[in-house]
């Protein structure tokens, strides 16, 4: 199984910085079409960047996700998008449950597990992420709340078609302090055990100096990365980190 290689921007870069990131990721993957044997590609701009993205991506093996979508179909919710209207544009996923969205939206597993149930809807793959703080980790209760956010956020129906988990321990995002791979693998197969052959990212400050040992991990199916994944050259170098000989 290929490896699955998502971007995460984040709320970076303009519209000029988006379509040149697009090209050197487009130029990139021509020079190297070896890597998308052994990788899949997905980058996720800001919501207003994306048609650009689309476009500018278009004819090139990388799949186009957004951050997050609306927990409705339609109506009056000023401000959000519904997962109908990403897939209008071109979007095949959606990161769905990101911790900056569960800590700065107070996003609940239910949430998390309703707007699921909208990119299910729209034919879109949920990205759904799950990952323990600092001081869960500290007090041994990784599993526990890995468990509970995977019980309440995958929704009925998920599948290995539809859903992909990241596992992104909080402490491990943009501190550049990552989950060492043996402590990453634990978690990845413990939630394995609970959702089958899903695929599961890691995710967490994934750099390509730590990416290939990360990626050799049997239980880990791909990286979501945010930092790494702002400059192509290290997209890429994270991707070939996936290559084993
Ligand atoms: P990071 O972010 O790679 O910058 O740690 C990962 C993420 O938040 O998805």
């Amino acid at each position: 199984m290929k490896k699955l290689i998502v971007g995460n921007w984040k709320m970076h870069g303009s519209l000029g910085a988006t379509e040149a990131l697009c090209r050197n990721l487009y130029n990139d993957l021509k020079r190297q079409p070896r890597l998308t044997q052994i990788c899949e590609f997905v980058i996720c701009p800001p919501f207003v960047h994306l048609s650009t993205a689309v476009m500018d991506t278009s004819g090139a093996p990388v799949s186009i996700g957004a951050q997050d979508c609306s927990a409705f179909t339609e109506g009056a919710y000023t401000g959000d998008i519904s997962a109908a209207m990403l897939r209008d544009l071109g979007c095949t996923h959606v990161i769905l449950g990101h911790s900056e969205r569960r800590i700065y939206h107070n996003e609940t597993d239910e949430t998390v597990a309703r707007k699921a149930v909208r990119t299910h809807e729209a034919g879109l793959t949920a990205i759904i992420c799950v990952g323990e703080n600092e001081q869960e980790r500290q007090q041994g209760r990784h599993r526990e709340v890995v468990e509970r956010q995977l019980a309440g956020s995958l929704p009925e129906g998920a599948n290995t078609e539809n859903t992909v988990i990241a596992y992104e321990p909080v402490w491990a995002i943009g501190t550049g302090n990552t989950a060492t791979p043996e402590d990453a693998e634990a978690m990845h197969a413990f939630i394995r055990e609970k959702t089958g052959d899903i695929r599961i990212l890691y995710g967490g400050s994934m750099k390509p100096d730590n990416a290939g040992a990360l990626l050799a991990m049997p239980h880990i199916d791909g990286g979501l990365i945010g930092g790494a994944s702002l400059k192509s050259d290290q997209f890429m170098a994270i991707a070939k980190a996936a290559q084993k000989d």
